[in-house]
C-alpha cells in the first residue's frame, strides 16, 4: 500500500502535469487520479490497497491476464540482446520476422503480410493510406471514399477519428474529414423495425449500404470498414447473416473490406479472429490490443496477398512506400507479442471464449435479463453488455445528461468490479484467463451495484 503522503503528492503532480486521454480536465482537477499499483491475473490493486476484478481487461486488451512472467522475461531478454532495430529499407530482426510469420499462420488464409505500427489507430490510418495507394496504383484515383458505421470505434488519429462513428469524437475536432461516410449501426434492438427479424434487418442494412454506394458512385468508393462485433459502440454483435450480405454488396461494387479486429482478434469470440467467427474474408485486418495483451504497444495493418501483389508490382515503378514508424518492427514489442501468443495458443485461450461464452452469456441473462432497468443483455464469447433503459416496454433511454451508465460503472468500482460504461450500456470484456468462479464473482458484484442504482433512482423519484 502506498503511504498516504506519497499518494497525495502523486495526485498533486498528476493534476499539475498529466494530460489524461479521454478525461474531463475539470473532473481530474477536482477529483484527482485513480492510481493503480499492481495486478495479477484478473485482479488489480490500487495504490490505497483495494483489490478489484478487472472485468474489462484494461481497455479490452489484457487478454493473457496481468503479471505474466513469461512475457516480462521475453521482453527483458530481448531488451538486453537487441533493444532496438528499425524496419526501414528492409532492415529486420528475428522476433519481428517470426511474429509476421506467426500472424500469417493465425489469420484467415491469404492474409499474409503484416505492417507494424504502435496502436490500433495508427494501423487504421495506415490502412486508409494503403487503400488510397492501392486504387492509385490500379489507376482508379477516383476511388477514395471510405464507408464506416455509426457507432464504430476505430481510434483517434485523424483517419481513425474520421472512420469512427461516435458523435462525441467528432464534435469540436472538425471531424470527420471529407470522404469518410457512415451507414446505419447494425444494432437489432435499437435499429430494427417491429416487423423485421434479424435476417430481414441484415437484408435491409445491406440494401441501405448498396444504395449509399450507388448514390455516391461506386467509382468513388474505395473501402468499407467494420469491427466484426462492434465493441466500444455498445458491444453490438452483428445480426444473423449480416457479414455475408455486406460482403456480397462490396464485391459487386469493387469496394475493399477492412475488418477491424482490434477487439475481436486473438480469441475474444472463441476463434482466433472475429473474421473466422462470422465467415468474413477481408482484404485487410487491423490487429492490436490482444496481440501483446498490452504488455507493449504493438499493432499491425494486415494485408491480403491480392492487395500486396498490386503494391509489390507498383513498387517496381514507384520505389519505397513512404510510410512507417521509428518503432515499426520493434524487437522488444515483437518479443512481447511472441511471448503473449505462446500463452494464448499454449493455454488454449484462443478457444476459451467458445467454451466459457455460452455459460457467461446465460449468467448475464439470468442475473440481469428481467431487471426493470435493463433493456437488453447482449454479447458473444467473452464480451457482453447490459443496456440500461428508463422504460423496458417502450425501450426509452434515460436522458443522456443523467449519465446512468457511468453511475453504474462507479457503483461497480465501489463493489470491486471494473466494467466500462459505453453510454448507458455497461460492458464486460475480461481477460481470457478468467476462471468461471471469477466470472460469477464479477457478475455478482455488478449485480450488487445495479441494486444500489435501483435504490438510488427509487429514492430520487425514479427514472
Ligand atoms: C475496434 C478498435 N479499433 C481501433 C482502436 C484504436 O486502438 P488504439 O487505442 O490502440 O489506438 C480501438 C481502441 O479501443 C478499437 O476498439
Amino acid at each position: 500500500m502506498t503511504p498516504k503522503s506519497t499518494l497525495t503528492g502523486l495526485a498533486d503532480l498528476d493534476r499539475a502535469h498529466v494530460f489524461h486521454p479521454y478525461t474531463s480536465i475539470a473532473a481530474q482537477q477536482a477529483d484527482g487520479p485513480r492510481v493503480w499499483a499492481e495486478a495479477k491475473g484478473v485482479w488489480i490493486r490500487d495504490a490505497e490497497g483495494r483489490e478489484l476484478i478487472d472485468a474489462m481487461a484494461g481497455l479490452w486488451c489484457v487478454s493473457a491476464g496481468y503479471g505474466r512472467e513469461e512475457i516480462a522475461d521475453a521482453m527483458a531478454d530481448q531488451a538486453r540482446r537487441l533493444s532496438y532495430a528499425h524496419g526501414f529499407l528492409a532492415n529486420a530482426n528475428e522476433p519481428a520476422i517470426r511474429l509476421s510469420a506467426r500472424l500469417a499462420a493465425l489469420t484467415p488464409p491469404g492474409l499474409d503480410h503484416a505492417f507494424f505500427c504502435n496502436s490500433g489507430s495508427e494501423a487504421n490510418d495506415t490502412l486508409v493510406k494503403l487503400v488510397w495507394y492501392y486504387w492509385n496504383l490500379r489507376e482508379r484515383p477516383g476511388k477514395k471514399k471510405i464507408i464506416a458505421r455509426d457507432g464504430g470505434y476505430h481510434g483517434v488519429t485523424l483517419g481513425a477519428t474520421s472512420l469512427s462513428g461516435l458523435p462525441h469524437m467528432h464534435a469540436l475536432f472538425d471531424a470527420p474529414l471529407p470522404g469518410f461516410l457512415h451507414v446505419r449501426k447494425p444494432h437489432f434492438y435499437r435499429e430494427a423495425r417491429p416487423d423485421e427479424d434479424e435476417d430481414a434487418f441484415s437484408a435491409r442494412l445491406a440494401r441501405e449500404l448498396e444504395e449509399r454506394i450507388v448514390a455516391e458512385g461506386p467509382e468513388t468508393v474505395a473501402a468499407f470498414i467494420g469491427e466484426p462485433l462492434m465493441a466500444a459502440g455498445g458491444v453490438v454483435p452483428p445480426p444473423r447473416g449480416y457479414w455475408p450480405k455486406v460482403q456480397d454488396v462490396l464485391r459487386r461494387h469493387e469496394v475493399l473490406l477492412i475488418a477491424d479486429e482490434v477487439v475481436c482478434g486473438f480469441g475474444r469470440l472463441g476463434t482466433p479472429f472475429g473474421s473466422h467467427h462470422y465467415g468474413i474474408d477481408p482484404d485487410f485486418m487491423t490487429v492490436a490490443k490482444g496481440l501483446t495483451s498490452a504488455y507493449f504497444p504493438v499493432s499491425a495493418a494486415v494485408v491480403a496477398d491480392r492487395v500486396f501483389d498490386v503494391l509489390a508490382e507498383g513498387s517496381k515503378e514507384h520505389g519505397a512506400l513512404a510510410h512507417g514508424h521509428t518503432t515499426s518492427l520493434h524487437p522488444v514489442g515483437a518479443a512481447a507479442a511472441l511471448g503473449n501468443l505462446d500463452i494464448l495458443e499454449g493455454e488454449g485461450l484462443l478457444g476459451r471464449a467458445a467454451d466459457l461464452g455460452p455459460g457467461f452469456q446465460k449468467l448475464l441473462s439470468d442475473r440481469f435479463g428481467d431487471h426493470s432497468l435493463v433493456g437488453e443483455v447482449r454479447g458473444e464469447g467473452l464480451i457482453a453488455a447490459i443496456e440500461l433503459v428508463a422504460n423496458r416496454d417502450s425501450r426509452e433511454p434515460f436522458p443522456a445528461a443523467r449519465k446512468i451508465g457511468l453511475r453504474l460503472h462507479e457503483l461497480g468500482l465501489e463493489e470491486g468490479v471494473i466494467c466500462r460504461a459505453l453510454g448507458d450500456s455497461v460492458a464486460f470484456c475480461p481477460p481470457l484467463v478468467i476462471s468461471e468462479d471469477e466470472l460469477a464473482e464479477a457478475v455478482e458484484r455488478l449485480g450488487r451495484a445495479l441494486e444500489r442504482l435501483t435504490h438510488e433512482l427509487e429514492s430520487s423519484g425514479g427514472a
